[in-house]
């Protein structure tokens, strides 16, 4: 791969110049589906496909951003404000000038990006993008940030810069994992806790389903205001900040003052993933694959009935991955609408699950599913050749 970027960065700008190499990766969620932006927590983990970046310094004041999957080139000048229109640059771009703004000069740049994950299938492509630019920047500009500051960055970029409104999942997970961990965050005080993961019986997988909802910001954007509008009623009943301060009990003693069916099914959501957060991250430090399981088929049906963010080809992909060989459980990753599921599965039995389960759906729906290991790797970091 090494030497392939190197390749690649010279040809695409046109220089002689060793590139800079930092490593980005995508996330997958064990357990804490839309916490985040509720003041709960979310449990990930960093996969082992991400973001390349092989980035050097120019001698003048551009920014020059290169994607190797789209064979598209951006330029932008740094001392100009920068320009209005929507693009993929933005998520690269956003990074680098909140980077330059804390940076003492300005500093031309020639980023390549180069992705091993698969877009838009709910893995953070997009934080991938945002951490592993904010981090070649950092570098270049002499600008120190701790993993906290880097994706609290990336998250004001992402959600002011290219105007998705993005929580606290994506960024942390990507900037903060550890390697054989998962990052317990806590998103209402960004408390992070690295539980080590022993699971020796068991693994995870994540399969892309291959079908990807265009204008899933509408439907997220509804979801966060139906949680708003719970926490509206309840925070004038309960001592709560954040609709996932609500215990599961209390919810059910007020329902009736909430009034609307389907936000107290979206707050219900809310309150029972919270509690499954902390009893799952019990199961990765103690190897209770069994009862990690049944959480994450709780958490799963949570997401199909109360919150909706189910489709009818998930449901497919979800009871053809319950069938294969050695799976113990199946759940949606990431924000559904969508995207990837996420399963656990008895070790040793990866091919075997990805076989059963490629050759199933795509005689069952006629799409190509994608599989990757979920194996808790690191978080972004500068590639150094040892
Ligand atoms: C998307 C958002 C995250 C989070 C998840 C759902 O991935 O970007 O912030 O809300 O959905 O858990």
């Amino acid at each position: 791969m090494r030497q392939h970027l190197v390749d690649r960065y010279r040809k695409v700008f046109v220089s002689q110049d060793e590139p800079e190499l930092f490593f980005s990766p995508g996330r997958f969620n064990v357990i804490g589906e839309h916490l985040d932006y509720n003041g709960g927590q979310v449990l990930p983990g960093a996969l082992e496909a991400g973001t390349w970046i092989a980035a050097g310094l120019r001698p003048d004041e551009q920014l020059v951003i290169y994607s190797t999957y789209l064979n598209e080139t951006r330029q932008l000048d740094l001392r100009l404000p920068p320009p209005a229109e929507a693009g993929w640059w933005r998520y690269a771009a956003g990074a680098v000038l909140a980077v330059s703004n804390r940076a003492e000069r300005l500093q031309g740049m020639n980023l390549l990006l180069h992705s091993t994950l698969p877009v838009g299938a709910g893995l953070s492509s997009s934080a991938s993008v945002t951490v592993g630019c904010a981090l070649a920047a950092a570098h270049f500009l002499d600008v120190r940030l701790t993993c906290t500051e880097t994706a609290l960055l990336c998250k004001k970029s992402e959600n002011e810069f290219v105007g998705v409104p993005c929580g606290y999942l994506d960024p942390f997970a990507v900037a903060c994992c550890r390697k054989g961990h998962a990052l317990l965050l806590d998103c209402s005080l960004l408390h992070q806790e690295h539980i080590p993961v022993h699971l020796p019986d068991h693994e995870f997988v994540v399969v892309d389903s291959g079908t990807r909802r265009h204008l899933i910001e509408a439907p997220f954007r509804q979801r966060f205001d139906e949680c708003r509008w719970a926490l509206q009623v309840l925070e004038r009943l309960l001592p709560a900040q954040h609709l996932a301060d609500v215990s599961p009990q209390d919810l059910r003693r007020v329902r009736h003052w909430i009034g609307d069916d389907v936000v107290y099914r979206r707050a219900r959501h809310v309150v029972t993933e919270q509690w499954r957060v902390a009893a799952a991250a019990e199961c990765l430090r103690y190897g209770k694959g069994h009862e990690l399981a049944r959480l994450m088929r709780a958490s799963h049906a949570s997401l199909r009935d109360c919150f909706e963010v189910s489709t009818p080809e998930l449901e497919r992909l979800a009871s053809l991955m319950q069938a294969a060989p050695g799976c113990l459980a199946t759940r949606i990753s990431g924000a559904g609408f969508g995207g990837s599921m996420l399963s656990l599965i008895e070790r040793g039995m990866y091919e075997a699950f990805c076989e059963t389960v490629h050759h199933s759906y795509r005689q069952a729906t006629g799409l190509e599913p994608g599989f990757l290991r979920a194996s808790f790797g690191c978080g972004a970091y500068r590639y150094t050749n040892g």
